[in-house]
């Protein structure tokens, strides 16, 4: 399949990188608005002038595209989507779907009504570390599930828009361990709690530390603690994580799969867990699943109206945090 990436920053270069490694797709083209992402984009990966544009709209003209892959930040998610799914083009899309909930509800009711596939690259949740845990967990693993602690402290977000908007990290970074949660439980959250803040030496203007609960569907109860403007011991990108279940807890350290038990003492183990071998992992693996699901017309993981339910976390808390009381998630679909 041919495609447009639009937008050429950080992450527009790492997918021109990851299409040019993958031979289910095709780049033919790349869009920035700033002329030096296009001439890096030359420079490094051997784009020609003729493939390189100022506007989506402008590309669209010029070459024939079969999606689009918008890698602009997420106040910008709807326009791009407005302009690609009214040419019928399927899009996959950056994270986060949208800068607030009512943008990410419009791009939702756009991509529902186009009849076209619109996937969410939430790629943390591709990772062998949660498909393996969530494969445990429905095997049964750890039995009944109760308490889930999430850990996240790193610098983060020194630059762009990052530095800007205001909750940043939980809409830009907390909404891949959000969703992660959701498909690691194989379950919805249903309320949030939330309080936010920002450390004295922070370089964010809004708050990038936070405690987050969630009750999620059969009263498992989840807290996401995390501060992006750590200067300490750096945590793994997908987090520090700690699962207890009626037969023990399931760890996440540093990226490793932990099983652990403390009781009954004859049963009382610490091991490392081997991760389940997978063909594709994270952007890789999102693309194969696009690509999939545009071939056999389904509706693709991630998809924008499940999406929804990730950005209902992330919304819900920042409700919660404004409110400061527990926030029902059913209500913010219903508004
Ligand atoms: N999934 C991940 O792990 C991951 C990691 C990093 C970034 N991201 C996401 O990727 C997106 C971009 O982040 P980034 O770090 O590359 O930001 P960035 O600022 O480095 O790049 C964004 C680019 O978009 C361009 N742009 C702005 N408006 C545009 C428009 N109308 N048309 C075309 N291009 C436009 C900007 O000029 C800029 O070059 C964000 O949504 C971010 O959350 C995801």
């Amino acid at each position: 399949m041919r495609c447009v990436v639009v937008g050429l920053g950080g992450r527009g270069q790492h997918w021109v990188q990851v299409c040019k490694e993958m031979d289910i797709v095709t780049l033919v083209a790349g869009v920035d608005p700033v002329e030096q992402r296009r001439d890096e984009v030359k420079a490094k990966f051997g784009l020609k002038d003729e493939q390189l544009f100022s506007s989506l709209e402008e590309a669209l003209k010029a070459v024939e595209v079969d999606f689009v892959l918008d890698v602009t930040p997420p106040s910008v998610r709807e326009k791009i989507a407005e302009i690609s799914l009214s040419h019928g083009l399927p899009v996959l899309a950056e994270k986060a779907m949208g800068e607030s909930w009512e943008m990410a509800k419009r791009i939702a009711a756009m991509a529902k009504s186009s009849g076209l596939t619109y996937m969410v690259a939430q790629n943390y949740r591709f990772g062998a570390l949660p498909r393996t845990t969530r494969r445990l967990l429905d095997e049964g693993f750890l039995g009944v599930i109760n308490t889930v602690v999430v850990g996240f402290h790193r610098p983060w977000g020194m630059g762009a828009h990052y530095v800007e908007i205001p909750y940043a990290l939980l809409i830009e970074m907390a909404v891949h361990h959000f969703d992660t949660l959701r498909y690691v439980l194989n379950r919805d959250a249903v309320r949030v709690w939330a309080h936010t803040w920002n450390a004295p030496w922070g370089w964010h203007k809004g708050d990038v530390g936070h405690t987050v609960v969630f009750e999620f569907q059969d009263g498992i109860m989840v807290t996401h603690h995390a501060l992006g403007c750590s200067v300490g011991k750096a945590d793994h990108w997908q987090g520090e994580w700690r699962i207890e279940g009626e037969k023990g807890s399931l760890t996440w350290e540093d990226g490793k799969l932990v099983y652990g038990r403390s009781l009954p003492p004859e049963q009382a183990t610490v091991q490392e867990l081997p991760l389940d071998p997978l063909p594709f992992v994270d952007t890789k693996a999102v693309l194969v699943e696009f690509v999939s699901a545009v071939k056999e017309k389904r509706e693709p993981e991630c998809s924008a109206q499940d999406n929804l339910k990730t950005l209902a976390m992330v919304f819900g808390a920042i409700e919660s945090a404004k409110r400061k009381q527990w926030v029902e998630l059913a209500e913010l679909f219903e508004a």
